[in-house]
C-alpha cells in the first residue's frame, strides 16, 4: 500500500483556515475586555459569529480528519515525542470545540441568544443566572490561555521540525505551489 507524504488539500484548508480565525480571535477577545469604547457591541457580535463558525469548522475538521490517509510520523522519533504530538493534537481538538461552546453558553447565562451573523439563532442551553455566567466566564478566558498555550507549543513544534530536523512535518501542511518556467 502506498503512503502518504502530505495532508490532503481538505485538511490542509481547514487547518490554515480555522488557525487565522482562531489567532484574531484570541487578540478580538483580548481587545473586547480592556475597551468598553462604542465598537465594542459590533466587536461582540463579530466574535460570536465567527466563533459559532469556528465551532461548525472544527466539527467539519473531525469529521474530515476520520476519513482522510494522513502521514506518519518520522520513524526515528522517540516515545515522548510521538506522544507530545498526539496529545497535543487532541488537546488543541478539545480546546477548540470546547472554547466557542463555553462561550455560547456564558451568553445564555447572559440571557442572551447567540446569533450566526444574523442568519440563525443558536438554541439556548442554560438558564439565565448570574452565578453561572460567572462560572462560564471564568471558564471561557481559562479555556482561551490554555488554547493558546498549546497553540504556542505547536507552533514552536512545527518550527522544530522544519528549521532544526528539517524532516517531512512542516511541507506536509504546506501548498506547494509550481513555479512556472
Ligand atoms: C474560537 C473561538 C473563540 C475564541 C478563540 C475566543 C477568545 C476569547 C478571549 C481570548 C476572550 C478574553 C478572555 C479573558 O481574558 O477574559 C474572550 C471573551 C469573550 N468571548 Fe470569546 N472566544 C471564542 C468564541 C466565543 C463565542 C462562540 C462566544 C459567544 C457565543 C464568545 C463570547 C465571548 C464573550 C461574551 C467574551 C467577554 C467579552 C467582554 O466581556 O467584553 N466567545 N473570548
Amino acid at each position: 500500500m502506498s503512503k502518504v507524504t502530505d495532508f490532503p488539500t481538505s485538511a490542509k484548508l481547514l487547518h490554515w483556515l480555522s488557525a487565522l480565525l482562531i489567532i484574531c480571535m484570541l487578540f478580538l477577545g483580548v481587545s473586547m475586555i480592556q475597551s468598553l469604547a462604542p465598537w465594542h457591541d459590533s466587536a461582540l457580535r463579530l466574535h460570536q459569529s465567527v466563533g459559532v463558525l469556528v465551532l461548525i469548522l472544527v466539527c467539519i475538521r473531525l469529521i474530515n480528519r476520520l476519513l482522510i490517509k494522513v502521514p506518519a510520523l518520522p520513524t526515528d522519533l522517540s516515545r515522548w515525542q510521538r506522544l507530545a504530538a498526539k496529545g497535543s493534537q487532541v488537546l488543541l481538538y478539545l480546546l477548540m470545540v470546547a472554547l466557542p461552546i463555553s462561550g455560547w453558553l456564558m451568553q445564555n447565562a447572559a440571557g442572551l441568544p447567540v446569533s450566526f451573523f444574523g442568519i440563525f439563532q443558536l438554541p439556548l442551553f442554560v438558564e439565565a443566572s448570574l452565578r453561572s455566567y460567572g462560572l462560564f466566564r471564568e471558564l471561557h478566558a481559562l479555556l482561551a490561555w490554555s488554547l493558546l498555550a498549546v497553540i504556542v507549543l505547536h507552533i514552536s513544534a512545527a518550527l522544530h521540525h522544519g528549521v532544526i530536523r528539517k524532516d517531512s512535518v512542516l511541507p506536509s501542511m504546506l501548498f506547494k505551489f509550481k513555479s512556472r518556467k
